[in-house]
């Protein structure tokens, strides 16, 4: 059955009626510009055919309750509008979405049921948190009429992740599960906040994702401690040259000129940031032009700029990244999203797809012992309501 139905029907169980509105919100992969969001450089995400799906419905009282199907949870609570988040659990991704829609000033005038649940995968690095919260500030917006706009939604869910998760995390996320076009890769500028889109078409190729189906403990604290360590080259590289408020405003030369005066990993991060920044552009370029062997390439530069200057790679995902090279018709090969495990996003020929898929799963399996779940990346529309 599908899962929009399976979720719907479970709403109905618990609710004892049909919801008000279905939301289907997807997770997504980035093509390049790794790390850069938070850096206010470009990025290429696009929603993929694996999603969140949400059943919500008011209620007559101010109620608020949430069934999270794939986790076999429940939340409850007696009022919307005097909502409190709690310590490290699953629910904070959705109250989170609350209490930020409350800091802009609107009140709940009923309390909520909501139903929900999806086949993106836990922790592979494809979105899921954002996902969640992308969809259920899309449907409270279109249930409530608050009439917040796409960026407002992104920025919310993106303000829960600060606020609420713990993990200070750019804008690229929620931005692709909510902007996503069918068969596009969005180019966003995390500096305007602005994108445009490049039509997906890849000819004679494919993305593939490979799932090392590990994450590491270190993932999200590791993540603001990136984020750290580029505020602190921003600071040295403001203090020398001015208006250099993120490393968007940073050149080669400048940070050559301060190398001196701060640490080799902080100079490392700030490299690796201006070489993903420049590749970025490139990528964008070979994309347009059809150039798949240069996307292969640069991919390839991403991994090694990740895994050894940036730092947020490990065992499993380098392991995955060299074998996929080592396979006929593979063009290019890298560990995606935040890092410390998750997926890689391989670039393949068409006509490699099965030989592939063959060779990867007995390498890691091999290696690591464990078989890797194999995705193909189909570009999909954002967050949108489903009949
Ligand atoms: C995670 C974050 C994003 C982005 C990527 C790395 O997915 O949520 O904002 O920083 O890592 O590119």
């Amino acid at each position: 059955m599908d899962i929009s139905k399976k979720i719907e029907e479970s709403y109905v169980s618990l609710f004892g009626k049909n919801s008000d509105i279905k939301i289907k919100a997807p997770g997504r992969i980035n093509i390049l510009g790794e790390h850069t969001d938070y850096n206010n450089g470009f990025v290429m995400p696009s929603a993929i055919d694996k999603a969140i799906y949400f059943s919500i419905g008011k209620r007559e009282d101010s109620k608020i309750c949430i069934s999270a199907l794939d986790l076999e949870n429940y939340y409850e609570a007696e009022d919307i509008n005097q909502l409190e988040s709690k310590t490290k659990d699953w629910s904070n991704h959705l109250i989170g979405v609350i209490l930020e829609i409350k800091k802009l000033g609107f009140t709940f005038d009923n309390g909520v049921n909501i139903c929900f649940g999806g086949d993106i995968p836990n922790g592979a690095g494809l979105s899921s948190s954002a996902a969640v919260e992308a969809g259920i500030s899309f449907g409270l917006n279109e249930i409530f009429g608050f009439n917040l706009d796409l960026l407002q939604l992104a920025k919310i869910a993106q303000a829960t992740e600060h606020n609420y998760v713990g993990v200070k995390c750019g804008i690229m996320d929620m931005y692709a599960s909510l902007f996503s076009r069918k068969n596009q890769v969005i180019r966003l500028d995390c500096e305007s906040l602005t994108h445009d889109y490049i039509p997906a078409d890849f000819e004679k190729h494919t993305f593939i994702l490979v799932n090392s189906a590990v994450k590491h403990n270190l993932a999200d604290t590791e993540y603001n401690v990136r984020r750290n360590q580029c505020q602190k080259g921003v600071e040295v590289l403001n203090k020398e040259f001015g208006k250099i408020n993120t490393l968007r405003d940073a050149n080669f030369e400048q940070l050559e000129q301060i190398k001196a005066e701060i640490d080799p990993i902080t100079y490392n991060r700030c490299k690796y940031i201006l070489d993903e920044k420049e590749r970025v552009m490139l990528a964008s370029e070979a994309l347009k032009q059809h150039d798949f062997e240069k996307l292969g390439e640069i991919m390839n530069q991403t991994h090694e700029g990740l895994s050894k200057m940036y730092e947020v790679s490990c065992k499993e995902l380098d392991f995955l990244a060299s074998e996929a090279l080592k396979i006929e018709g593979v063009l290019g090969s890298r560990m995606m999203g935040g890092g410390f495990g998750g997926c890689t996003l391989n670039l393949i020929k068409k006509e490699a797809e099965a030989d592939f898929k063959e060779k990867i799963t007995s390498a890691y399996q091999h290696k690591f012992g464990i078989i890797p779940e194999i995705y193909t990346a189909n570009l999909s529309e954002g967050v949108h309501k489903i009949a």
